[in-house]
């Protein structure tokens, strides 16, 4: 987790200065942009999470790291019920098949690897929870409810969630190699999630329906 940490730093500035993640930790989002954003983050956990159920018995890893809380598309389903939309009538826009494409060539090459994937999902919700009070105001919803369940879902027991996830990662004890995999698809998950925002953004700029 030290590895993963320092390594993406790098990738994690990248991301978080996209602008509408800017947007996004000001709380100044339309109720439309939040909601396109939220769209496609459902279609990328949706392609995650099969990979991840599918490849579950390929390395013992995923059975030490994966629990219930971290199929996320309820509260994705839930928060744009919410906002008045339906997942499956969202269209993927290109940065997201792209991201789900990865996924894929990740599960096919070297499953292992999206435990990297899920690292940069879960770990997003340490700023997330903050992008959520930024953004109760503003949208008029309350953190961890519907409409904003998916940037809070654990509410008080953040800190502990994600000291449990690190302890998890650490005890599975990846080879050199296996960490090497592991660094390469999370590096790739922060560019295909700053892609996707960029995506997202332009498409709200441009007047498009997502
Ligand atoms: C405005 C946007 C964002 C803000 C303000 C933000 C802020 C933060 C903060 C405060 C932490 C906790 C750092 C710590 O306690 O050590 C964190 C961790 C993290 N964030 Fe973000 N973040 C943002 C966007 C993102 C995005 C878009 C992603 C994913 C693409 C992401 C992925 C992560 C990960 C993986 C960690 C865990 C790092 C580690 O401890 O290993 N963040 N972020």
């Amino acid at each position: 987790m030290a590895r993963l940490k320092d390594e993406t730093a790098q990738q994690h500035r990248h991301a978080e200065s996209r602008p509408l993640q800017r947007s996004l930790g000001k709380g100044d989002i339309s109720r439309e942009l939040y909601r396109d954003y939220l769209g496609q983050l459902y279609h990328l956990h949706a392609a995650l999470e099969e990979a991840v159920q599918r490849c579950s018995d390929c390395h013992r890893g995923f059975g030490i790291v994966i629990k219930q809380q971290h199929a996320r598309q309820p509260q994705l389903c839930d928060d744009l019920t919410e906002l008045g939309t339906q997942p499956q009538t969202i269209m993927l826009l290109e940065a997201t098949s792209a991201a789900v494409a990865r996924i894929e060539e990740i599960a096919q090459c070297q499953p292992v690897a999206l435990l990297g994937s899920v690292y940069v999902l879960e770990g997003s919700n340490n700023g997330s929870k903050f992008l959520a009070r930024a953004l109760a105001g503003r949208l008029g919803l309350a953190p961890g409810r519907p409409g904003l369940s998916y940037f809070d879902p654990y509410g008080d027991q953040q800190r502990d969630v994600w000291m449990q996830f690190k302890t998890d990662m650490d005890a599975v004890g990846f080879d050199a190699t296996e960490q090497d995999a592991i660094i390469g698809a999370a590096h790739a998950m922060f560019d295909d999630i700053a892609a996707i925002s960029d995506d997202v953004h332009r498409a709200d700029t441009a007047g498009a329906t997502v």
